[in-house]
């Protein structure tokens, strides 16, 4: 299972590059606004620190970009979708799993610009994406277990009905807040986890490991040298 960055953030994609071998990287608007940047400047950037690691393109590290989300019609996502991806061939065109997104993904799709369907909610939205032979799907984990329901059943679901079709989509689990929706989501057959630095960081802690550490140091100590 791939781990992708939830972060718009060059200093934060450096990072989790560099610290834990990040596979690729998911952006959305907030994570624009959050990186302090214009959309363009932030893309371009992003785009800029592709090229200087020579990730040649989405295969190799998929990072992606969200089309602009007042956007109602097929042809105006469209638009805007090509116009992103020819700023890298790395950028994934992230478009809203609603009606006119899922026609544009379809079109986007055929011409080979490759799509991420997003803010999916349910197996049914997640089907129209695998339909269309999306790159990827992201259904959203941590809003809806914010919401009382189990990320783990949901990420089940989509992950066995893509097997039952063959649907060669892959399936991000995003929104990812905890090490415990790591493991739901991993267990239930999702190909990729997208979160901040943070929840990863975090997931790697453990406090027996700190413990058994410290026990360790102890007994070095305490041998013969
Ligand atoms: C996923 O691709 C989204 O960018 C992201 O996970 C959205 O949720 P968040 O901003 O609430 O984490």
């Amino acid at each position: 299972m791939k781990y992708f960055l939830d972060s718009a953030k060059l200093d934060e994609i450096e990072d989790a590059y560099g610290t834990f071998g990040i596979d690729g990287v998911t952006t959305n608007p907030r994570h624009i606004q959050a990186s302090g940047k214009s959309f363009m400047d932030a893309i371009e950037g992003i785009a800029k620190w592709l090229a200087d690691r020579k990730l040649s393109d989405y295969t190799v590290f998929p990072v992606s970009v969200e089309v602009n989300p007042h956007l109602e019609k097929t042809d105006e996502m469209v638009r805007e979708a090509r116009r992103i991806a020819a700023i890298s061939k790395n950028f994934v065109i992230k478009i809203p799993c609603v009606g006119a997104g899922i026609a544009a993904s379809r079109i986007l799709e055929a011409e080979g610009v490759r799509t991420n369907v997003t803010l999916v909610f349910s197996p049914s939205q997640a089907i129209a994406a695998g339909r269309n032979k999306a790159l990827f799907v992201s259904p959203f984990i941590g809003w809806k277990e914010a919401n009382g329901e189990d990320a783990g059943a949901y990420i089940g679901t989509i992950a066995e009905i893509y097997r039952i079709h063959n649907y060669p989509t892959e399936i991000i689990c995003a929104a990812v807040r905890t090490g415990r929706q790591i493991v739901a989501c991993a267990a239930a057959g999702a190909h990729i986890i997208t979160a901040g630095l943070a929840v990863y960081q975090d997931s790697f802690k453990h406090p027996y490991t700190r413990d058994g550490l410290e026990l360790f140091r102890n007994a070095w100590d305490n041998t013969k040298q």
